[in-house]
């Protein structure tokens, strides 16, 4: 699933930003800081750490993730003008992708820098980057949006985040908007020991009591191009006709 294929050190790069980046996260040790719900500060420790080396990311491949490209290519009747938004946009090739497509998009992450970092890379995207916070998004967002896609972070939230980021998902879709998840999949007993934190099938009947109805929920075994099992969900405002 890597865009690193030219660069032979990347794999060593990353392994060893992982190792350094577990030993800071505090939902990974046996305190949770219950000062910083939402992990902000590990969010940005990995982006300033990194020092613009994007193997030092980890979730980082500089490309799209292969579950959202596949699904952009399947749109038949495309993407032109649709208002798209990505929630917690990394290092933008997914927010590209969808704007490569023809979409309107609107991308943002609650890190500085990586949205400073997704600008200096893609230096003429039409893409809107900002940084906000999924749950005090600007009021003008509500309800605005065609399609908003969230790639892997839902699962990057603590559990007990979900309803409210669930409803905070649901808020932005306009009347006839629909909700793209890609995740990490696991089955409903099987232990979550995040962070990430694979999404039972259960976060569908909770998305559901938010608002979100399963147009279509795939279960995606692994592979060798996406080498762990996962969700592709798209997902409506129930109150859609
Ligand atoms: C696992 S990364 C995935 C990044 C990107 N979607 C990708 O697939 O490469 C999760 C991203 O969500 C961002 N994030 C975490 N909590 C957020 C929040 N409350 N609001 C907006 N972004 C958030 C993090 O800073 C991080 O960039």
């Amino acid at each position: 699933m890597s865009g690193f294929s030219s660069d032979p050190g990347f794999a060593e790069r990353r392994a060893r930003a992982r190792i350094e980046l577990d030993a800071i996260d505090p939902a990974k040790g046996a305190a949770p800081d219950a000062s910083d719900p939402l992990r902000r500060g590990w969010f940005e420790a990995v982006y300033a750490l990194a020092e613009n080396d994007a193997a030092r990311v980890p979730w980082a491949n500089l490309s799209p993730h292969p579950l959202t490209r596949s699904f952009v290519d399947l749109q038949i009747r495309g993407l032109e003008g649709l208002c798209a938004l990505d929630v917690g946009c990394g290092l933008g090739d997914n927010a590209e992708c969808f704007s490569a497509a023809g979409a309107d998009v609107t991308a943002f992450d609650l890190v500085e820098e990586a949205v400073q970092w997704a600008k200096r890379r893609f230096p003429d995207s039409k893409v809107a980057y900002s940084a906000e916070d999924l749950f005090k998004v600007p009021p003008e967002w509500r309800e605005k949006f065609d399609l908003v896609h969230e790639c892997y972070t839902l699962q990057a939230l603590a559990p007990e985040l979900l309803p409210k980021a669930l409803a905070a998902l649901a808020s932005l879709l306009a009347p006839d908007g629909k909700l793209l998840v890609i995740a990490r999949a696991r089955d409903e007993d099987a232990p979550a020991s995040g962070p990430p934190w694979p999404l039972p099938p259960s976060i569908f009947a909770e998305a559901e009591r938010h608002g979100l109805r399963r147009i279509v929920i795939e279960d995606i075994a692994a592979t060798a191009e996406v080498p762990i099992r996962h969700w592709r969900a798209l997902l409506r405002r129930s109150d859609a006709a």
